[in-house]
């Protein structure tokens, strides 16, 4: 028998020393050591090799056709969006998320629905029991379907369970971090338990055909693993986020072996379950206040799908010795990026004031086309004058002070004169793709852009002293 000896696994990445340490010298968590007894042949020491005779396998050819593997449509369109057409059968699907976010709302829905159209769908719950998901159900409306519900934490009990009946097409087990194995000897929760029942469970999908997704918490304070240990053993990770503050939620693939990873869903959580949100730009220009300098409108993508959302900015000056700068939702380093571009190649005087930035609605932006919107608020923001409202904003900024010209243009400026935009400040390069109802407005340079925003005149403060005229002369194109 494998020898046993106690290891300590860092909770939050799943590193593995011999020491117990205050910080994980992996990933500098801090207090995310824990004991675990695990007899681990390998770190046992045993020196034994495998008794097993291998047997050789047949090595092909890269070239050869294959089949489009079948897909398991959830009718959920959002849903099958992002997972590139539906769930793969045989395959595993991790969905991550913070507690409360809506993943077992989602995952019942989608249940609800497969089963009404014939699949037999499984759903296990370790977190709550079967009155509690049955209370949900309710509230969705969705208590006819026939989904076979189950409260259960033994992973042995769940496999029993799945092969005693018929196969099932689709298994959700909610979430993977309540299960347990008696192959780890190590509490619920903890990275070996999770590594362990996630293994079993897949072993479980690739025999069994049935497409298995898991739902995992992610924490910060390590008190339960993260799913990090998981995502490489799944075949696809999606991610439920959202703010909880607001009412949407975008579903975004970050690993997908079967399908695209740049797509998002797009809902909106409402009393009775999660609505799709077929046109998302309406949603987050909804509340637009158009009258007030510091807001823009940036043309934006996620995925191949447009989005235009409004990004504020505020001004003020500042009675700190070191202004602030405060960001929501984009880049912090980005916003100081063009704060010194704007600075430095066009004079603009933000030193002495207080910067805050915030994307309406809650959204976070990863896109650097989104420079020359933040740019635009920032300035109608210091010089007092509300951009026109029909216009949208995209182009990255470089350095220099010029604006460099971004992906998917012609997708952008679609979307917008579809929401009845007029017109558009672009790079120039993208000047011609323009849609008939929209005026393109190219601009070179983040100078050009301040003389078209002030066309009767600069406000007084806007620019600094002579440094920066010279500054000014030296960008201009
Ligand atoms: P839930 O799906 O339980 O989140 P998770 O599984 O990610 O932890 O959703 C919990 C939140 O969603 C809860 O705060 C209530 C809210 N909610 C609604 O607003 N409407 C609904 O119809 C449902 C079912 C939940
Ligand atoms: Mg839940």
């Amino acid at each position: 028998m494998a020898k046993r000896q106690p290891r300590y696994v860092c909770q939050e990445c799943g590193s593995v020393t011999n020491r117990w340490a205050g910080k994980c010298e992996a990933c500098g968590a801090w207090n995310s050591i824990s004991e675990e007894t695990v007899p681990d042949p390998i770190l046992a020491g045993t020196g034994k090799t495998s008794s097993v005779r291998g047997r050789p396998v047949r090595l092909e050819s890269l070239a050869g056709t294959n089949d489009e593997p079948p897909r398991l449509e959830t009718g959920i369109g959002e849903l099958d969006r992002v997972t590139g057409g539906g769930f793969v059968p045989g395959s595993v699907l991790l969905v991550g998320g913070d507690p409360g976010i809506g993943k077992s709302t989602l995952l019942l829905q989608a249940a609800a629905r497969l089963s009404s159209d014939g699949g037999h769908v499984v759903y296990i719950s370790g977190e709550e029991a079967v009155a509690q998901v049955r209370l949900r159900a309710e509230r969705l409306g969705v208590s006819g379907a026939p989904v076979a519900l189950a409260s259960e934490t033994s992973v042995e009990d769940i496999l029993a369970t799945l092969s005693s009946g018929p196969r099932p097409s689709l298994v959700i087990i909610d979430s993977i971090q309540t299960l347990y194995t008696s192959i780890a000897e190590s509490a619920p929760g903890t990275v070996s338990q999770v590594r362990a029942s996630a293994q079993a469970l897949i072993r479980y999908a690739k025999t069994s055909g049935a497409t298995v997704v898991l739902v995992g918490h992610v924490t910060k304070d390590g008190q339960l693993a993260g799913p990090r240990v998981v995502e490489h053993m799944v075949d696809a990770v999606v991610t439920f986020e959202g703010d909880g503050s607001h009412s949407f939620r975008l579903l975004r693939a970050t690993k997908n072996r079967f399908g695209p990873t740049d797509e998002i869903g797009v809902f909106e959580m409402t009393g009775s379950g999660l609505r799709e949100v077929d046109n998302p730009s309406q949603l987050f220009l909804g509340e637009r206040d158009t009258a007030s300098p510091g807001a823009a409108v940036f043309a934006g993508m996620e995925g191949t799908r447009p989005l235009l959302v409004e990004i504020q900015a505020l001004v003020a000056p500042s009675s700190l010795g070191t202004p602030r700068r405060a960001v929501v939702g984009w880049d912090s380093n980005r916003l100081a990026m063009v704060i010194a571009v704007l600075e430095a190649r066009c004079g603009v005087r933000l030193g002495g004031n207080d910067v805050y930035l915030a994307v309406a609605g809650g959204l976070r932006i990863t896109e650097p086309a989104a420079d020359l919107a933040v740019a635009a608020a920032l300035i109608s923001s210091l010089g007092g004058l509300a951009l026109p409202s029909d216009c949208v904003y995209f182009g990255e900024v470089s350095l220099s002070g010029r604006v460099r010209s971004v992906a998917h243009a012609a997708g952008r400026l679609k979307e917008a004169e579809k929401l009845g935009f007029g017109q558009a400040v672009v790079p120039e390069s993208v000047a011609t793709d323009s849609p008939k109802g929209l005026r393109t407005v190219a601009i070179g340079g983040l100078n050009d852009l301040i003389g078209r925003l002030f066309e009767d005149g600069e406000p007084d403060g806007l620019r600094g002293g002579s440094d920066a005229s010279d500054a000014r002369s030296a960008a201009r194109p």
